[in-house]
Parts: C-alpha cells; structure tokens; sequence
C-alpha cells in the first residue's frame, strides 16, 4: 500500500475530494429494487441464457420504508486495460456495501480474472483504500486479460466463490469481461449457487455504449489527457513550422477516442476507422488525401500540420482486415511453424501462407511493421494493435507518395515527420471530475444491486450530461446486450463493441467542421484537466457525451 506521504500535492488534495452522489443514492437504505419488462431474448440467445432470460429485462429502485439489510460479502475485480476512475468503484463499492450494513466485507480478486480462477485475494478494508480515493491506476488490486471460458476455469471460479460465501462477485471490465460476467450469472444461478453476479462498465475506448450505458468510465479522463498532448503538439507544429506529427491515438477498435480528441482540438484531419470502412478505403489511397492536403498547404507556405490516427485503423482498412484476419488464423492455428528460426525466416514462411491479395497487402508495408504484425496474440488471438506502429506505418506512405510528387515536380515543399502515440498515459491517471463522481456512483449501484439479491445485472446510470444530483440509475439483464458472434469458430453470445456511429451528433459534427480545419489553423488548446476553479472547466464533459452519440 502506498503511504500517504509519499503522495504528491496533487494527489493528497485528491484524497480529500468528495464525489457527489446522485440524490436516490441519499436515502440508500430505503431503496427497494423493482424489476421492469421482460428479457425478451431471440430464441438463438435464449438458448445460451435460459435462466437469465426469465428474469426482469431491467431493475429500478423506489424508495419505500426503511428496508432490513444484512451483512454481505463481497468479492470485487478489475479485468482488461486499466480506465481512470477504478479505484474510486471499489471506494464506492465499499461505502455502500458498509452503509447498508456496518458488517459487510469486501475482498479483492488479484490480478483480473485470473485471481477468482486461483483464489488470490486479499481483504479491502477501510485502512486499505484510504489511499486510493479518487486516485488512477488499477493496482489496489490490479488487473489482467485473462478470459474464462473452459468447464475447469468455471468450476475453479465456482469453488473460490464458495470458499468465501460471497453474496456477490462485481465484474468491473468491458464488453468481453461483462460477457464473462453474464456467462458466469448464468452458471451460478444453473448451479444454484448463492453468488450473484454484477458489471461494472469500464474501458477507456468508449465502445461498451447502448441506450443505458452512455459511457464505460475512463474515456473522459483518457480524452481528456490525449486532448491535452494533442492541443501542446499542435501549437508546437505551428511555431516550429517544421514537422507533421502523426498521433496515433489508442482504442482497440473503436474510433470514439479520437473522434472526441478531434473535436476537442481540431487537428488538419483525423481520420476515423469506422468511416474508412464504409467508404472501403485503401491504404494508399488514405496516403493520397493526406499527401494532398500536405501539398495545399505547403503551398501556403505551412509544412506543418497534426494528423490523428486511431490505432484500430488497420483493421478497418479492408485489405488488412483481410491480412490481420489471415495472420491471426496461421499464428494461432499453425503457431509452431511459424514461431521457428529467424525473424526473416518467420516472415518469408508466413508469405508463403498467405493468399495472394493478404499477401500484395504485406508486401506494401515497411519491415518494421511486418515484423509488429507478427507479434504475439492477445488472450482472444488478435494482433495487439496498440503495439502496431500506425502511425510511422502512415508516415512512411505519405512520404514516398510525397517524394514520387516531388520527382514529378508536383510538391515543392519539405516534408519532415514525427510520430507519437496517445496510450497508456491516458489510462492511469488521476480520474476527472466525471470519472472520479461516476466510478463513485457506479460502486454504490453495484452494491445495490448485490444487497438486493439481482444476479446477470450490468450497472447504468444514466443523464450523465447533467448534474450528478440528477443522474438516473438502473440495472439491466446483460442477457439482453448480447449478440452472436463467431469466435474460434464457434458460435457464442458476446456483447457487441458500439462503433462510431456516422449518422450521430459527434461524427455530424466533425464532419461538418473538418473541412475548416484542414488549412486554417485555429488556436484551439483543451490544456490539461483541472480540479480546482470554476465549473465549466471542473466539471466538463466530453462532446461524446453532451451529443448523446
Ligand atoms: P480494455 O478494453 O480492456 O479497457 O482495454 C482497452 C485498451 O486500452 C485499448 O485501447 C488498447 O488497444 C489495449 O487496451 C491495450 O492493451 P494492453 O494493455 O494489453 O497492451
């Protein structure tokens, strides 16, 4: 546990904050959960949750009289990336669970889901978070990616619950971790075990989104801090007057990110993964529209300029879409043969794999990213692509189609490049106002929720746009967010990833400001985030958000 002394200004101030509740949660004790609707499952999902599916579709709370409560104990994890704001669900968590009862316990499961499969965990008490109010990171009891799916890893999980007697077990992950969450309600309830099973929607992508969930927690202070380097990078390229930087801006799939981070900033263009797809866009010709708006502009007499780039984007460029999903097929499949021998050896017989159209597509990509397209799977066998260098990747491009222009006599100007990227610096840090009164909340649900006997219940609260006071909260059957998916070749029920939409307020209103941006270079600079001073800045909330999209 870190001490309190060792805590920088910042962070001790931060330890004193008091997150603002929703004004149901004033009265706590008096709420009584109502269930609302039925499930409603096609049949295909119903087959997977029968048990599930019988249950309400979503739950309120009223207030009645004073309600009897009992001591609970409960059981709380992170899983997948870390997203500002963790800490203060376990907090929140903690608090309720000791409102509604002096005697409740609370333990934490040690690195992810792998700690429920080995029983590693260790007690949380008052003492033990102290430190951790309204502070960043996950390692109170850290995290990891480890997914449960064999029959053993359930058994294991269902061994440890009930070594513990816990009432509840709260899932704090995204869209798979709250898959697994639903799996193992279903389980528990098939084998009549008393656990219930409670979400908690977290990831900084903002891609666990729906008509209940209008943010995972951690993608206001991730935009935030990317929006802050990016404004800094921007007015750096405009007073040097030298160089282009490429950001590459995390989120796994998604482009919500960098969607927010280009109408917080207004970069000379942001390119979104979800509209390259639908406009079936190839690398070059992404390459062409950049080296044209680099060309209008030097002749302006600007060779600078900032381009975002959302790491998922390769796999939304259709001919890598197509190598990706090739590579991750042999790598996983054939992993031995391929892992054999040199790079260069390892690189020539997976050439000699591919399909010629996977293959046309590898050969246009530099060494180094060849050699990043190779690199070890994710848990689910999917190339990391945070590891993927997308942004020298376009950087490269657009420098030969500059240089070839020059040749041609067509491009006058000097081109210079410098990369970055936008990623875990966005993940670990000090919550946000938002972040820091949301997670607050979302702990004091998940609470609710679990002293309330609900089981296979994502956690929601919702208006977030307005104040904390009037924020709505409810639980929804994750059973209903489900959708079949094909995953190692077998069909399953997962909860889909929310994409850009290109019909929504946030893409209408990047794309109707875009075009501006593109020459003109405004003074735009978010700075960084603040937790002292006057509301509008304290307070803020993303345009994501204040759009609804
Ligand atoms: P989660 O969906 O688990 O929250 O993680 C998201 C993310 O931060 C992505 O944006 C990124 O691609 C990935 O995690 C990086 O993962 P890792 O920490 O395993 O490198």
């Amino acid at each position: 546990m870190t001490t309190t002394t060792a805590l920088s200004p910042l962070q001790r101030l931060r330890l004193t904050y008091q997150p603002c509740l929703p004004t149901i949660f004033k009265d706590l004790p008096a709420l009584k959960i109502q269930g609302k609707g039925t499930a409603d499952l096609p049949s295909e999902i119903a087959s997977f949750f029968p048990l599930l599916a019988k249950q309400p579709a979503e739950l309120f709370f009223v207030h009645e009289d004073l309600q009897p409560h009992h001591p609970k104990k409960v059981g709380v994890l992170f899983s997948g990336g870390q997203a500002a704001g963790g800490h203060n669900v376990i907090t929140g968590l903690y608090d309720a669970l000791t409102l509604l009862h002096p005697e409740s316990q609370l333990i934490g499961f040690c690195d992810g889901p792998q700690g429920l499969v080995q029983n590693k965990w260790i007690p949380l008490s008052l003492e033990k978070i102290a430190d951790y109010r309204n502070q960043g990171g996950f390692d109170l009891v850290g995290s990891g990616r480890t997914k449960i799916t064999t029959a053993a890893q359930f058994e294991a999980v269902e061994a440890t619950v009930r070594a513990h007697r816990l009432d509840g077990l709260v899932i704090i992950g995204g869209d798979d971790s709250n898959s697994n969450a639903a799996w193992l309600a279903e389980f528990f309830l098939k084998n009549k075990c008393e656990t219930k099973v409670v979400g908690v929607p977290k990831t900084i992508d903002g891609d666990l989104k729906n008509e209940d969930i209008e943010i995972s927690f951690g993608f206001d202070t991730a935009v935030k801090t990317y929006a802050e380097t990016i404004g800094n990078l921007k007015r750096d390229a405009r007073s040097a007057k030298k160089s282009y930087y490429f950001i590459k801006l995390m989120g796994r799939s998604a482009s919500h990110i960098t969607l927010e981070c280009a109408l917080q900033t207004h970069p000379n263009m942001a390119l979104i993964g979800e509209e390259v797809a639908a406009q079936k866009k190839t690398l070059t010709q992404l390459a062409l529209e950049i080296a044209d708006m680099i060309c209008v502009r030097a002749e302006q007499g600007k060779s600078y300029g900032v381009i975002l780039i959302p790491e998922g984007i390769i796999e939304f460029i259709p001919e890598f879409s197509l190598l990706i999903e090739e590579l991750n097929a042999l790598l996983s499949l054939r992993a031995q043969e391929f892992n054999q021998g040199s790079t260069g050896q390892q690189i020539k017989s997976i050439m000699a794999a591919l399909s010629p159209d996977a293959l046309r597509c590898f050969q246009t990509i530099p060494l180094e990213i060849q050699q990043q397209l190779l690199l070890d799977r994710d848990s689910h066998g999917n190339v990391q692509v945070s590891k993927i260098e997308t942004e020298r990747l376009f950087s490269e491009v657009v420098r030969e189609e500059l240089m070839k222009r020059k040749k041609e006599g067509t491009y006058t100007g000097t081109f210079s490049s410098q990369p970055h990227f936008c990623g875990y610096e966005g993940r670990s840090c000090l919550p946000s106002n938002f972040d820091a009164q949301y997670c607050y909340a979302l702990g004091h649900l998940a609470a609710l929720l679990i002293d309330q006997g609900a089981t296979g219940y994502i956690c929601c609260i919702k208006d977030l746009a307005l104040t904390v006071g009037q924020w709505k909260i409810k639980g929804r059957n994750l059973s209903t967010m489900m959708g079949i998916e094909t995953r190692s070749g077998k069909k399953t029920a997962v909860i889909s990833k929310a994409l850009v939409d290109l019909e929504g307020s946030a893409f209408h209103r990047f794309s109707t400001a875009r075009s501006n941006w593109r020459l003109q270079d405004d003074d735009c600079m978010p700075g960084p985030i603040q937790f002292f001073g006057p509301p509008e800045l304290v307070d803020a909330i993303t345009d994501t958000l204040a759009l609804g999209t």
